[in-house]
């Protein structure tokens, strides 16, 4: 399906670019206060906390769609959940608030603290379920790889449109045993597979800055809020993406219908999981490829943010030094 012209925002656009960075950069700081102690819950929670605060000084009239789950199992940020002030733009608002919990818990690279804000009804509400994905970086023609092509096929066109032999291909997948089949199968087609522990929204992203990741082609099962959260960010860098939902239970099934999920086997394009003007923005709580993690000085403490727009394909990377709340001990 072709892209919609998108009409910016100029509000989204002027106001709310940088008040999100501050937002993914309180929950990054918080959380990255509990690195490596072995508590993904707590770590969570920080980022929860700090990211809810934060969101609810901004002037939005905003609403959760992909969030910590529903109201009854999260406190807060739960889907459904209205967060700002009240007095701007309607907007709907996708969080994950610290993702990679174990990875932050080990203070293993990769957890990220990240959020993306869009025109009113223009990011897919994905239930908390997994979603089946692929998606590659920018520069190749519309369509040379699809969800429903096998993994030769995949590889093999990304290969030809690249210019290159299927064995200079690297393809990313989470390491988990439901993959062993994609992996074999990446491997047999000539595909060199890198493994990761956590972090799909990083490994959608990473395919759109191959020369500094090395990653051509993102493929396999993970969360379906990620791929949102994934989604919106290639849209701004121009990738391309696919997702399915993987609705295989009675009870996953009906609550995607409750949410407005009409056919359970859709193929979602990127520009359908965030089809408006989307801003995301994303703070580095550990070390990682596309960020750095917080550093904690005497005096100061440094953040890595990258915020990406859609409607304008704008990168911004904000390297910040915060003063008072180093001084202050603030969360
Ligand atoms: P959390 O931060 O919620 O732990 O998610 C990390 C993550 O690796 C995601 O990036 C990915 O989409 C999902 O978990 C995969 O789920 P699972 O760990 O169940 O395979």
């Amino acid at each position: 399906m072709a892209d919609k012209p998108i009409v910016p925002n100029p509000f989204i656009e002027r106001i709310l670019t940088l008040e999100l960075v501050r937002v993914t950069e309180r929950a990054a700081v918080s959380s990255a206060r509990l690195r490596g102690r072995g508590n993904e819950k707590a770590a969570d929670q920080a980022a929860v906390d700090a990211m809810r605060r934060e969101l609810n000084k901004l002037s939005i009239d905003g609403t959760v769609v992909i969030g910590e789950g529903e109201r009854d199992e999260a406190p807060m940020l739960f889907i459904g959940e209205k967060v700002g002030r009240g007095d701007g733009p309607k907007v709907d608002i996708a969080v994950d608030p610290l993702e990679g919990t174990t990875l932050c818990a080990k203070d293993m690279p990769g957890s990220i603290a990240v959020m993306a804000m869009a025109e009113h009804g223009t990011l897919l509400a994905a239930p908390d379920v997994y979603m089946n994905k692929i998606a590659i970086g920018p520069g190749y023609p519309k369509g040379v790889v699809d969800l429903d092509a096998s993994p030769q096929e995949n590889i093999n066109a990304l290969a030809k449109a690249k210019g290159v032999p299927a064995n200079e291909i690297t393809a990313l997948v989470l390491d988990r045993p439901r993959h062993a089949e994609l992996i074999a199968a990446l491997r047999a087609a000539g595909a060199s597979v890198r493994l990761i522990q956590d972090g799909d929204v990083a490994g959608v992203i990473y395919t759109a800055m191959p020369e500094k990741t090395g990653i051509d082609i993102y493929l396999g099962i993970g969360a379906a809020p990620e791929g949102v959260l994934a989604a919106g960010a290639l849209r701004c860098i121009g990738g391309q993406m696919q997702g399915r939902l993987i609705l295989d239970r009675e009870d996953t099934l009906t609550r995607a219908r409750e949410m407005g999920v009409t056919d359970p086997n859709k193929k979602y394009e990127m520009s359908e999981m965030a089809s408006g003007d989307v801003i995301v923005a994303l703070t580095g709580v550990t070390d990682g490829a596309l960020v750095a993690g917080v550093r904690f000085g005497k005096e100061v403490i440094e953040t890595e943010t990258i915020v990406y727009r859609s409607a304008t394909g704008t990168v911004r990377s904000i390297h910040a030094e915060h003063r008072e709340f180093a001084k202050f001990h603030l969360d």
